[in-house]
């Protein structure tokens, strides 16, 4: 596992963009895996500034979705699909006939996850998997205690993750569902390059048992420590807490 350590996420989100950008001049079509939450908006500005710049061209980039509400159509403004369709496909040209996603509306939500995670490998796998972490080391919506060779799958949302989710719902904690499929820890795992991005103190703690505890299913993203290319990029505040 490579540590990076950034001024601030501004500088994050421009390594990782450039990290991005790398990618896709080399490989136009790569398959990348995209996290929603504040913390890669950075990372999205920084790659829309350049592919609008000429840097890179974007439009012919798959777009994968780390994970989805269950139960929210997909036209609803907050299901993960609106969100990423409007902070990464429409800023990077790329077209929804090249973004993969779980169906959170199935009626056999099961049979939708297994399938999921069938088109990601038929799609060649995601070259680039990006991540935020949860204070409680979460990884996608893989809390503490998620197994750590788990496959996509229906997960309940933690009180407290809903507690927190309900900014994106005007405040109405009512309004956030209880579930969400999310790729596993082993389904995330299978990417070619995990990068992970955690900014400001509150990640602190989170980030120390990420790099530095033991592999642990209390901590999901101690997993990134079994992969061969992972890339954790802290900015100082997150570091704070690093040996
Ligand atoms: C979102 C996701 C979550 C977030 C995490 C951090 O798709 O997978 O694991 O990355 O909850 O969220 P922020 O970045 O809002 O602090």
């Amino acid at each position: 596992m490579e540590v990076v350590i950034v001024p601030d996420a501004a500088a994050g989100g421009e390594l990782i963009a450039e990290a991005m950008a790398q990618l896709l001049r080399r490989k136009p079509d790569a398959l990348l895996g995209v996290a929603t939450g504040s913390t890669p908006l950075p990372i999205y500005q920084a790659l829309t500034a350049k592919a609008r710049s000429g840097a890179v061209d974007t439009s012919r980039a798959r777009i994968a979705q780390l994970d989805e509400y269950v139960g929210l159509p997909a036209d609803h403004p907050e299901s993960y699909r609106s969100v990423l369709r409007r902070e990464v496909l429409e800023p990077l040209g790329v077209g929804m006939d090249a973004f993969f996603g779980p169906d959170g509306t199935a009626e056999d939500i099961q049979a939708a996850c297994e399938a999921y995670d069938r088109a990601l490998a038929e799609a060649g796998g995601v070259d680039l998997q990006l991540l935020g972490i949860g204070t409680d080391g979460h990884i996608g919506f893989n809390e503490p205690c998620s197994s750590l060779v788990s496959r996509t799958r229906i997960k309940t949302l933690t009180e407290q993750t809903r507690v927190d989710n309900a900014r994106f719902f005007d405040g109405d904690i009512a309004q956030v569902p209880h579930h969400v499929i999310t790729q596993g820890i082993g389904t995330i795992l299978e990417a070619r390059h995990l990068v992970l991005l955690a900014t400001g103190e509150g990640k602190a703690d989170a980030v120390a048992a990420t790099v530095e505890g033991p592999v642990a299913a209390v901590c999901p993203a101690s997993a990134l420590q079994l992969h061969r290319h992972a890339t954790v990029v802290v900015d100082d505040a997150a570091a704070s807490k690093l040996k």
